[in-house]
């Protein structure tokens, strides 16, 4: 069963970006799958780590191109990465530490965010990095 899918309307029409995105919404699917099976904690935190430096790797990546042509959201856009990431770390070391059971619950927060701040956020910078070249 998928569980979520990266849909057109969710196109910021900067094919890297997208096909991240994409890959985002993959990871989701698999960490979904996992506590659907109720696969053991080694493996779905292992899913968890991947989602987690998969997500910083593709911050930085957006990052960079905020830097290169000084787009002007970058602060507030960045705050809302660092926060994110922030949490899912926050989540991994209870969840390694026992203190915390991964849910649906918790797969549902990590959708919606991932959905909320491409159609929110990433939705802003889609003119001004295309106007730059960004591909
Ligand atoms: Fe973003």
């Amino acid at each position: 069963m998928v569980y979520t899918k990266w849909k057109q309307e969710f196109s910021t029409n900067i094919e890297s970006i997208d096909n991240q995105h994409k890959k985002l919404f993959d990871l989701l699917n698999e960490f979904y799958e996992n506590i659907s099976k109720k696969s053991n904690n080694d493996l779905i935190g292992a899913v968890l780590r991947e989602m987690k430096e998969y997500t910083a790797n593709h911050f930085a990546y957006e990052e960079r191109l905020f830097d290169e042509y000084a787009y002007p959201d970058a602060v507030q856009h960045k705050k809302e990465h660092d926060s994110f990431v922030a949490k899912v770390v926050d989540l991994e070391n209870r969840f390694m530490g026992g203190t915390v059971i991964l849910t649906f619950e918790v797969t549902d927060f990590l959708k919606k965010w991932v959905r909320d701040h491409i159609m929110g956020t990433d939705m802003k910078y889609r003119d001004f990095l295309i106007s730059n070249g960004v591909k």
